[in-house]
């Protein structure tokens, strides 16, 4: 079983995580924060690398996860929070970040770093740049690693 979990905070995440859910199929879960923070706020503490907030609790229950969250400066506190907690331990997770456009690689392999210090199986990678997010899913490649991580044919 597989399901989709993300963190947006202006919808390109989301939309990336949805389409996926609706190609696969899949239960789509979303990780949000306990407090609602303005973007001034969010943008201060997306420069403390490791800072989680508390979010609300998420129930994971199988065991391959696509998670999609955006790149924030160095931390992206809920999605921090979320590994932390270890709810994706022993999971095969597949990670894919939207972001503008700027050192999206290092971002991405630091949380590969953290989900498997936390007991996670990081079985693949993706960043998409918010401005290709339609492309990207227009195209129907996209989907291919993702079928071969789920074990699943695209319907
Ligand atoms: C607090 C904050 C920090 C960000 N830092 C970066 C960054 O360092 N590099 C980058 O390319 N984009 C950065 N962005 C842009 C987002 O990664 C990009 O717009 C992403 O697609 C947003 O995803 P979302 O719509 O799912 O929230 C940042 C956005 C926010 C709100």
């Amino acid at each position: 079983m597989a399901e989709v979990l993300f963190f947006s905070y202006t919808g390109n995440s989301k939309r990336i995580a949805d389409a996926i859910a609706e190609r696969f199929n899949l239960k789509v879960r979303e990780i949000v924060p306990k407090l609602s923070l303005p973007y001034p706020a969010w943008l201060l503490l997306s420069f403390i690398p490791n800072l989680g907030v508390p979010v609300k609790e998420v129930e994971v229950r199988s065991d391959r996860v696509v998670l999609c969250f955006p790149k924030w400066t160095f931390n992206c506190p809920p999605v921090t929070s979320l590994i932390k907690s270890g709810t994706l331990r022993g999971r095969r997770v597949f990670l894919i970040t939207t972001y503008g456009g700027w050192r999206g690689e290092q971002y991405l392999r630091g949380y590969a770093k953290m989900l498997e210090r936390r007991g996670a199986k990081v079985e693949g990678m993706r960043l998409v740049k918010r401005s290709e997010v339609e492309d990207v899913l227009s195209d129907g490649g996209f989907f291919d690693d993702l079928e071969k991580f789920l074990g699943q044919r695209v319907k």
